[in-house]
């Protein structure tokens, strides 16, 4: 989209690179990861704290420069009450422990989702590490935490209609503004680890092009070689939005990584 840098992938064709610029990644798997190991599942769920560091590493060492990743979906308040008041102490612990490594490491930090139901300290350290890390450019990363694909659509089509009252039509431009991604260009590459193969209200939007990466690898064993295997597979795909292979020849092979 012309007025944030972006391509949209209906509105024209967006340049393709051979390392994915956007990664958007579910993390799935813990529980199933901790009982195999017959540890309570939320074992699982701080080893996969651990795999997220070691991913936002490998991410940046491959020169990806969005990493965005799905931590609790606003359907996960349906777990017993006891795990989800644990991932909420594990997100305000990690971050707490993690904000100034992120910073030295040239990351900047933002969540999307709706921070409303979380409590004020979890939302207050995380407007810190927001604010913290502002200025950073090297790796953007995003955890989705409280958030759904339907919800973020349909925040930004009240924002629009907000914004213009008596607004006859919305267009796709002014509802891909206001996306709680808006900063960033869509997902090359989505990978879901855990087995599963659906998008969980993910980022319906923005995954309208994305290339899908299904892992049975669950989370917390996820590394710096999957995530390799995730990219190698990404550079066999041909991404033709819509167009035919022979034009992608025609046009001098754009789209085409091999
Ligand atoms: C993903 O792992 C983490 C969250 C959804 C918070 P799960 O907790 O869904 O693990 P499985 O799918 O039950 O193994
Ligand atoms: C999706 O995982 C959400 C996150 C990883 C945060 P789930 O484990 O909650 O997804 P479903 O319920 O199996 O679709
Ligand atoms: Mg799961």
């Amino acid at each position: 989209m012309a007025d944030r840098g972006f391509t949209s992938s209906t509105q024209a064709v967006p340049a393709v690179g051979s390392v994915p610029r956007h990664i958007a990644i579910i993390m799935d798997g813990n529980g199933r990861w901790a009982r195999k190991r017959f540890l309570p599942r939320v074992a699982g769920h701080s080893r996969g704290v651990e795999a997220l560091r070691g991913t936002i590493r490998a991410a940046i060492e491959r020169g990806v420069e969005y990493l965005t990743v799905f931590a609790f979906s606003s359907e996960n308040w349906r777990r017993p009450a006891d795990e989800v008041s644990f991932l909420m102490q594990l997100f305000i612990k990690s971050l707490k422990k993690e904000v100034s490594r992120l910073h030295e490491n040239g990351i900047r930090f933002r969540v999307v989702g709706e921070l409303s139901r979380f409590e004020p300290p979890l939302v207050n350290a995380i407007a810190a590490a927001e604010e913290l890390t502002a200025g950073n450019t090297r790796l953007h990363l995003t955890i989705a935490a409280n958030y759904g694909g339907r919800w973020d659509v349909l925040c930004a089509v009240n924002r629009v209609l907000a914004k213009t009252p008596g607004l006859a039509e919305v267009s796709e431009e002014a509802i891909d503004a206001e996306l709680s991604m808006s900063f960033a260009p869509e997902p090359d590459l989505f990978i879901r680890t855990g087995g599963e193969q659906r998008i969980s209200n993910f980022l319906l939007w923005q995954l309208a092009y994305s290339e899908f990466y299904f892992t049975d690898t669950l989370w917390p064993d996820f590394d710096a070689d999957t995530l390799d295997r995730a990219i190698a597979s990404y550079r066999e795909r041909e991404r033709r939005f819509g167009r035919t292979s022979e034009q992608l020849t025609a046009a001098g092979n754009v789209g085409r990584h091999a």
